[in-house]
């Protein structure tokens, strides 16, 4: 195995996914906090007041409410962020089993409206910040590097609401404001940071196997506000660079890899545009600086005008990132053709791979994806990467012994853990893996407990019950043994 020295090996989260406490010591309501419980085959939904009438709406991570609306929680509903695994008074426990594994680094978020309540406040909020301060001193006890996403997920609501989900510039004020108060107030505790996660998914629900399911309106919203949020990463960029030169920032990419599912060169084409469209739009925008000859067609064939500056486009160049990161699950077949056997999970939607095992939610194994996206990624910025995501979500249970034995998820990250050594061996400059969900979650799509990734089990189900307590599984000693011999020993 060819990991460096100091590879950085670890766990990622989110702070709307792990947290609850949702309305404590001055936070103020993301959207998140709107969104309902879901399942497989049930949506998840945002919930709000439109003319005073309480309405419902599918809402995906990262998805905005109505123009007009007003966030509002139902008390007939079931919103599994409000407690999800309360991180928030469970957090040394949590932190001491990273610790247990061997973390050299912990991926969380911060939730903005901890920090600012509503989003437009002159002062931050003092419980919010001293929570993150302590949590990040915390992992310093054990020499874990904390890896920090500024914006998982969870806009404030009252910003989504009045600025209609980045539809306003001033949406960027806001968001480096929030930014800049975090690199000054972290200092010396955080080294690694992540303007925003999974920012290209805006664009992955707007199309389903290369078609559109979505009006122009739609495409119109999405692109406006992607070029707002690569505005803001620049200029935050820029800022943690001249706040505190050692600190590196990072994109944050949904990593989905098409596949051509025939070789007719139109279904060739379809899967280059896919490419394009999906991941190398976003990627360009923040690795290089400026957007690629290829936006132009995007625009014109979704009839979307955007509102950019001159000052944008200096900002985005000079707030160029320093690492690409990214997410990966799975990958997708797309074609021209007619298919009958399609899968689809959130995110993911193609024809059937006869040569991929999917899971429960319709997302498929292939490790070899990962080891493409890798090479194609360091080729395409020749920047430092990192896997910020990556992992299996499948129903656990507890057997006669009273454990668990996952080792489906031992199996199915072993892979890709060796999928990425042959990467490195090929050249590629992998810096860190952080799996996801090391601690079981609330799904971001789904809002399940029960879709769990983690290698240590939470006492929750999807309704709530549950005690809360921890447990590790059989892939937490496995881990363990990976960390120590850096990815030697993975049986
Ligand atoms: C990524 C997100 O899309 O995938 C996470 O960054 C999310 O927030 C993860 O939890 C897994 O997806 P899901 O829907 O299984 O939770």
């Amino acid at each position: 195995m060819s990991f460096p020295k100091n590879f950085l090996w670890g766990g990622a989260t989110a702070a709307n996914q792990i947290e609850g406490a949702y309305d404590v010591d001055g936070k103020g309501l993301s959207v998140t906090d709107i969104t309902t419980a879901g399942s497989l085959d049930h949506p998840r939904y945002l919930t709000y007041k439109l003319n005073g009438k309480l309405e419902k709406t599918p809402g995906m991570p990262g998805a905005g409410i109505p123009a007009g609306a007003v966030g509002a929680i139902d008390p007939n509903e079931y919103y599994p962020n409000h407690v999800a695994i309360d991180f928030y008074h469970h957090y040394k426990e949590d932190i001491k089993m990273f610790a247990d594994m061997g973390f050299k680094t912990f991926r969380l978020s911060i939730a903005w409206t901890r920090i600012f309540p509503k989003g437009d406040e002159e002062k931050p909020n003092q419980a919010g910040l001293d929570f993150y301060r302590h949590v990040f001193e915390e992992c310093k006890k054990y020499n874990i590097e904390p890896l920090v996403t500024i914006s998982h997920y969870e806009d404030p609501l009252y910003l989504s609401e009045k600025y209609h989900d980045w539809q306003d510039r001033k949406m960027i004020d806001m968001y480096v404001k929030y930014a800049k108060t975090l690199f000054e107030e972290y200092k010396g505790l955080v080294k690694y940071w992540l303007t925003f996660n999974e920012i290209n998914s805006a664009l992955l629900m707007l199309s389903s196997f290369g078609e559109k399911v979505s009006d122009d309106a739609a495409y119109q919203h999405a692109y406006q506000k992607l070029h707002y949020q690569f505005v803001a990463s620049a200029r935050a960029v820029k800022l943690a660079h001249e706040i505190d030169p050692n600190y590196v920032v990072g994109n944050m990419i949904c990593g989905i890899v098409d596949y051509p599912l025939t070789p007719d060169p139109k279904d060739i084409l379809l899967n280059r545009h896919m490419w394009e469209e999906s991941i190398f739009y976003c990627g360009d925008a923040q690795c290089k600086g400026k957007y690629p000859t290829f936006a132009k067609r995007l625009w014109k064939e979704h009839n979307v005008h955007l509102d950019i500056t001159e000052q944008d486009k200096k900002d985005m160049l000079e707030g160029k990132v320093d690492m690409y990161t990214f997410s990966y699950y799975m990958s997708n077949v797309v074609t021209t053709h007619e298919v009958k056997d399609k899968v689809g999970g959130n995110f993911a939607a193609g024809a059937k791979n006869p040569y991929l095992k999917y899971s429960e939610w319709g997302w498929a194994t292939d490790p070899d994806g990962l080891q493409y996206y890798l090479e194609v990624m360091y080729d395409r910025y020749e920047l430092p990467l990192m896997v910020v995501e990556n992992g299996l979500g499948a129903k656990d249970k507890i057997d006669a012994d009273g454990k668990i034995h996952d080792q489906y998820r031992i199996d199915y990250l072993r892979m890709h853990i060796e999928a990425m050594n042959r990467a490195i061996e090929n050249g590629v400059d992998v810096r860190a893996y952080t799996t996801w969900g090391c601690i079981d979650e609330v799904s971001a799509g789904t809002g399940q407990m029960s879709k769990r990734y983690g290698f240590i089990y939470v006492d929750r189900d999807d309704k709530g019950n549950g005690t809360l307590k921890r447990m590790p599984k059989d892939s937490f000693y496995w881990y363990k043994k990976v960390i120590a011999s850096n990815g030697e020993d993975l049986a």
